[in-house]
């Protein structure tokens, strides 16, 4: 991007579409970008994906690779049986076959719906009912939570093992394929998808009720390109990590079809988080755009500047940052050790691309989100009449004119959620923050319930519902806490049915109780247990009082949030 302000005068959407050569009304297909075309115009045999496993054994593949192995898993899905607009569902470990599979699942017309392989039985299921989804494709290791719960899945017939060893016979339902092994299928009749042909399916918490599955169509395509490239400011040369998993939005738009569609290079690992892990990475693959999240970065700046100059970073050209308040003290320790500013960006499982961050040559202000992205028209607004706030300086909440292409399409069968989204014609994120004078976003705090932790959204309701399954448990309540590292972590207050009595010993077998249930992401951290929750008159349960008192902060006109609620 050259300029930003010159950018935001001539930029329009078409730009992206002319680069990638598509005019409305064409075909469009997200898998056929990311892999056939890219090997149209002559670069066949470029490295798409350099893979490492938790063992550090290293897969390479060429676009070639890429375009072939996907038709593989799309001819296979076909034959299966699954039509367009199934939903097959990815539950898997960050192993090639996940990157692979979503595209490939594209190249066929159904839609994919991504889950966290983190997930235990009851957040799976959740997800799984709701879409209706058909076939799953997952890894051994996770099977058992599959089984789980198959009887209470009527719609699910196919359930693919990609790492199946036959030394367990596999029962009814169940697939072995091996992509390794499976004949390569050098052209496969790509579904021709349109503009509004539904593409992903990513689940996200709210305040009240289970998940909502945010849908997404083809034409997000347009943004997703355009976005990596000026945002993320992708370069044919670059070797590109995204540190995100395709369980997440980060993990799609930007952990695949981004840095696909630019035909750039990227690499991922399997291995987990520790900083000599992820320094050894960078400085092994000469990654030069790195794409991560703040409690990543706070954890690393936790293990040191001298860890840093062990390893040779040089090659590091751009960093950026997604998920959850970039703090100010992050992005200066970033220039200290890697002579580069993380660049703070926003955006939601909704929006489908970055609509707010700080751009390649933009002045950065630490702890500032930056601008919107040309083309986007974001403001905030006020919090009950929703008209754009006149002046700077002044909390309101992040509203995006819609309209842009990757904005999801609705809430899977949920349009009456979906349009509560929209307000005097802005669609309103949820999220409150105020403008300056410049024009730079400062976040403020999210307006729900919904806990981030750690960059990922955790819904209140859904841990609630988990924990009154525990024997010991009569009521309870979940609320974010502040942690040093990821910003917020989970915290459940709860009262006790006769005959339990508090004990550390009860407050390990919760959590664990829940980290198996739904995901350590949703474990608490911490359980206090309480005599009564404070209610409203009408009795729901106020988490903003327990929260407020967390975070030190006023709790305010209580007698207000009663009549409220
Ligand atoms: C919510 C969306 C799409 C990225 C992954 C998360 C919070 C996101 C920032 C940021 C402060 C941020 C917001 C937003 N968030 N980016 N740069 N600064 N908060 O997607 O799971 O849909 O979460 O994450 O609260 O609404 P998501």
């Amino acid at each position: 991007m050259k300029s930003y302000e010159e950018e935001v005068k001539n930029f329009s959407w078409e730009i992206s579409k002319k680069e990638l050569g598509y005019k409305d009304g064409d075909i469009i297909n997200i898998g056929w970008y990311c892999s056939d075309r890219i090997c149209e115009m002559g670069k066949a045999n470029k490295i798409a994906f350099i893979w490492e496993s938790f063992k550090g054994e290293e897969k390479r593949y060429t676009y070639n690779d890429l375009r072939v192995l996907t038709n593989t898993i799309a001819n296979y899905l076909k034959n299966l049986g699954i039509k367009p607009g199934e939903r097959v569902c990815l539950f898997m470990d960050k192993i090639p076959e996940l990157y692979f599979g979503l595209i490939g699942i594209l190249k066929m017309g159904a839609i994919a719906q991504p889950l966290f392989s983190a997930f235990g039985s009851d957040s799976l299921l959740t997800r799984l009912e709701d879409a209706q989804t058909s076939a799953i494709i997952t890894q051994k290791k996770h099977l058992p939570k599959v089984r789980n719960i198959l009887d209470k899945l009527p719609y699910m017939n196919y359930i693919i093992v990609v790492d199946d060893d036959g030394a367990k016979p596999l029962r009814e339902k169940e697939y072995a394929f091996n992509l390794e092994k499976e004949e390569r299928i050098e052209k496969f009749d790509i579904y021709p998808s349109t503009a509004e042909t539904p593409s992903i399916l990513h689940y996200t918490s709210g305040t009240t009720g289970k998940p909502k599955g945010a849908q997404h169509v083809h034409y997000s395509l347009i943004s997703q390109y355009i976005t990596a490239k000026y945002v993320l400011d992708l370069q044919d040369d670059d070797i590109y990590w995204c540190t995100a998993d395709p369980g997440w939005v980060t993990g799609t738009s930007y952990g695949i079809i981004g840095p696909w569609s630019n035909g750039v290079t990227q690499c991922v690992t399997e291995a987990g988080f520790t900083a000599e892990n992820w320094y050894r990475f960078i400085e092994k693959h000469k990654i030069t755009v790195w794409y991560s999240a703040p409690t990543a970065i706070r954890a690393l700046m936790r293990e040191g500047n001298e860890i840093v100059k062990k390893f040779d970073l040089s090659s590091l050209r751009h960093l950026a940052s997604v998920g959850e308040p970039l703090n100010a003290e992050a992005v200066l320790w970033s220039q200290e050790v890697f002579g580069k500013m993380f660049h703070d960006t926003f955006w939601q499982t909704e929006t489908g691309c970055i609509v707010i961050s700080n751009y390649p040559g933009m002045k950065i202000k630490p702890g500032s989100m930056g601008k919107p992205f040309p083309g986007i028209e974001a403001t905030v607004v006020d919090l009950k009449t929703f008209v754009p706030l006149e002046r700077t300086g002044v909390v309101g909440m992040i509203a995006i004119k819609p309209g842009w292409p990757s904005m999801f399409r609705t809430y899977w069968k949920n349009e009456e959620t979906y349009k509560g989204k929209f307000k005097n014609g802005w669609y309103l994120c949820g999220d409150r923050a105020s403008i300056d004078d410049e024009g730079y976003f400062w976040f403020v705090g999210r307006d729900d319930d919904v806990i981030n932790a750690g960059g990922h959204l955790v819904g209140p309701f859904e841990i609630e519902s988990a924990l009154i399954e525990h024997p010991a448990v009569a009521e309870s309540a979940a609320v974010g806490k502040p942690d040093p590292i990821n910003m917020e972590v989970v915290k459940a207050f709860i009262t006790l049915k006769k005959g339990y009595e508090p004990s550390k010993e009860l407050e390990l077998n919760i959590m664990n109780f829940i980290r198996k249930k739904l995901s350590p992401l949703a474990m608490p951290q911490e359980i206090e247990f309480v005599e009564s929750l404070p209610k409203t008159r009408s009795g729901k349960i106020m988490r903003r009082v327990l929260r407020a008192k967390e975070w030190g902060e006023d709790i305010g006109d209580t007698s207000t949030l009663e009549n409220d609620m």
